[in-house]
């Protein structure tokens, strides 16, 4: 592929958050750019909390044409928007900016992009109980995108109380039926077995720590969908054992390809190679020895 050729018409989208070192969203969003040959760059900024106030006034003053927000920000900024569409409104979180005529517009690419996920993947959701493990906000956005589709969503995480907080959020803002646990064994061995759908959206197993597993391996069913959003690696060990007993399975990348894709169409009006998009993930992977 060409370098970029950058001139005085280059306009800019960037990753704000902290911290972002690790994160694959420049890699993607460049080689869609490239590949489209359009006059844009995207570049990831760390920004601490403190730096959010002045980062929004900088996206404002330098025409910044699109943003994405990530931890720690994806609340915070809520007061800083002047629109927010009605899904993000409803999670309480924004992950993608669109600067339209001075406007700055949220929205919540990532909640669409797991459901897409799900869905490419052939779970049906209609009908189904979903247990998810971790109430942050991973947790959050899988949560709502799943309570106009599923049964009963049920949430398990290590601090009871932000399971309890989150459950109640959701079913105040929704249709759906969302309840609220602790992650301790006898707990989830009566969720597990009252759920079609597993899905994993602590931390757990992600590199480093590729030898854990968010829940004891004996209580995984061959009936079981089991979606880990972990990335790195590919496929967790939860995946590899659920794989084992039969379950079928879905590993974390479809859905940050997905929350990229929808977020660059929006920007740009262009439906992204979402292959691409994939393939330089896994070349980064590779390079960096986490697959
Ligand atoms: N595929 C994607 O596109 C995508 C998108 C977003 C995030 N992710 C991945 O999702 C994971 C979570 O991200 P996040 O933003 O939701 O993080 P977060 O907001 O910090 O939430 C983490 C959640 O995991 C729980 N947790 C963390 N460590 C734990 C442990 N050792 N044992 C039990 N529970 C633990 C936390 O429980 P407490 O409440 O008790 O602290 C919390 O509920 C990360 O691996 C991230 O890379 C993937």
């Amino acid at each position: 592929m060409e370098p970029f050729s950058i001139d005085s018409k280059t306009s800019l989208l960037c990753l704000i958050g902290w911290p972002i070192r690790h994160s694959m969203s420049p890699i993607m969003h460049n080689a869609l750019l490239q590949k489209l040959k359009l006059n844009y760059v995207y570049l990831a900024f760390n920004v601490k909390k403190e730096g959010l106030k002045p980062a929004i006034y900088g996206i404002k003053a330098l025409d910044i044409k699109g943003v994405n927000i990530t931890i720690p920000h994806k609340e915070t900024i809520i007061p800083y928007l002047d629109e927010i569409d009605p899904l993000a409104a409803k999670i309480g979180a924004v992950n993608t900016i669109k600067k339209n005529s001075g406007v700055l517009i949220g929205k919540n690419t990532d909640a669409e992009g797991a459901k897409k996920s799900l869905i490419d993947a052939g779970c049906t959701l209609s009908g189904r109980n979903v247990l998810v493990l971790g109430a942050g906000g991973a947790s959050r956005a899988v949560c709502f995108a799943l309570t106009d589709e599923v049964d009963k969503i049920f949430i398990a995480n290590r601090t009871e109380k932000r399971a309890l907080s989150l459950a109640k959020q959701i079913n105040k803002k929704t249709d759906a039926i969302a309840e609220g646990y602790s992650n301790k064994k006898a707990v989830l061995e009566t969720l597990i077995s009252n759920s079609q759908i597993l899905i994993n959206t602590t931390p757990i197993g992600m590199h480093p720590t590729t030898d854990e597993l968010p829940l004891p391996e004996n209580l995984l069913h061959e009936d079981l969908f089991v979606f880990d959003v972990v990335y790195n690696p590919l496929k967790t060990k939860l995946l590899k054992k659920a794989e084992e007993k039969g379950c079928r399975i879905l590993g974390g990348l479809d859905m940050l390809v997905n929350q990229g894709a929808l977020a660059f169409e929006w920007w740009t009006g262009k439906t992204p190679d979402t292959k691409l998009m994939k393939t330089k993930i896994l070349d980064y992977l590779e390079e960096t020895n986490v697959r």
